[in-house]
């Protein structure tokens, strides 16, 4: 019987946000763990959480590289390596723990070596423990609500740049940058221009022991600075101009219009 390749989500950074179900799994002596890295010489931020939660790594574990690249061909080579890493293990029998830091699901390498598992073998399963990701965590540090009643949010790699973030500016209440890294210096001089400083905040290695937030006009500070890869943008925009509400879960006094008959 062919084991199963699971992602285990494990929060953000601190080991009191990996949930019931991944530390179950993260008990187990039976399964194989492996985490990525960037390289051999980049310690894995996966990892790192785990050992600080605490936990011991079984007899058989090991570290994954996933070049940070765009470069199709290099990260395929790397996706098919990582495959071919773990496949003698899941053709034994045994189960593979992929460590993914935040939600497995979310922007996780973890799609991409399971889909390159699967396609080198049909029969192995694949299953995801859900966790907690880095913008509702960050959220939660601010504090600032995520989403409230019918707010709307886009969440986003900064990677579009400025002129498509700009672009989702009349729709969204609250957007999430993601990979702002290269562009943190442009998106700090549009949070100015657009007079969006006082509900912004920057969010660095959230729940690590080294986390660093700046909220309202301190993002000015970081312009020029140097930032970790591990780092987003909550931006609330309060100018917003909202369209009115088709119909929502909240009861109304009167009845509420039919779309047909408004039309
Ligand atoms: C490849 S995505 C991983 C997302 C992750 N799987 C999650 O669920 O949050 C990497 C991006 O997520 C954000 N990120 C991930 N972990 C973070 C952390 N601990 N603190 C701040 N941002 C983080 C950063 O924007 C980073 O560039």
């Amino acid at each position: 019987m062919t084991g199963t390749l699971y992602g285990i989500s494990l929060g953000p950074g601190d080991p009191g946000l990996i949930t019931r179900a991944a530390w179950a799994q993260l008990q187990r002596r039976d399964a194989v763990w492996v985490y990525p890295a960037r390289s051999g010489k980049t310690p894995s931020y996966a990892f790192d959480i785990v050992q600080r939660a605490g936990l011991e790594p079984p007899a058989e574990h090991a570290l994954l590289l996933f070049p940070m690249t765009h470069d199709g061909e290099k990260l395929a080579r790397a996706w098919l390596r990582a495959a071919e890493t773990v496949l003698p293990w899941l053709r034994a029998g045994r189960d593979v723990l992929f460590l993914v830091e935040g939600d497995a699901s979310t922007y996780a390498t973890f799609g991409h070596l399971a889909r390159t598992v699967r396609a080198l073998d049909a029969q192995v399963g694949v299953k995801i423990i859900a966790g907690v990701n880095a913008f509702t965590a960050a959220c939660a540090e601010v504090p600032v609500p995520f989403a409230e009643q019918d707010d709307t949010v886009a969440i986003v790699p900064a990677a579009y740049g400025v002129s498509a973030v700009d672009r989702l500016l009349p729709d969204f209440d609250t957007l999430v940058l993601m990979k702002v890294k290269p562009l943190l210096d442009e998106l700090i001089d549009w949070l100015e221009r657009r007079d969006l400083l006082a509900g912004a905040h920057f969010i660095e290695r959230v729940g690590a022991p080294d986390e660093r937030r700046f909220s309202g006009r301190d993002i000015l500070a970081l312009r020029g600075t140097k930032v970790s890869y591990l780092s987003l943008l909550i931006v609330k925009h309060p100018h917003r101009i909202r369209g009115e509400r088709i119909k929502g879960c909240l009861k109304k006094s009167g009845p509420l219009p039919l779309l047909e008959e408004s039309a």
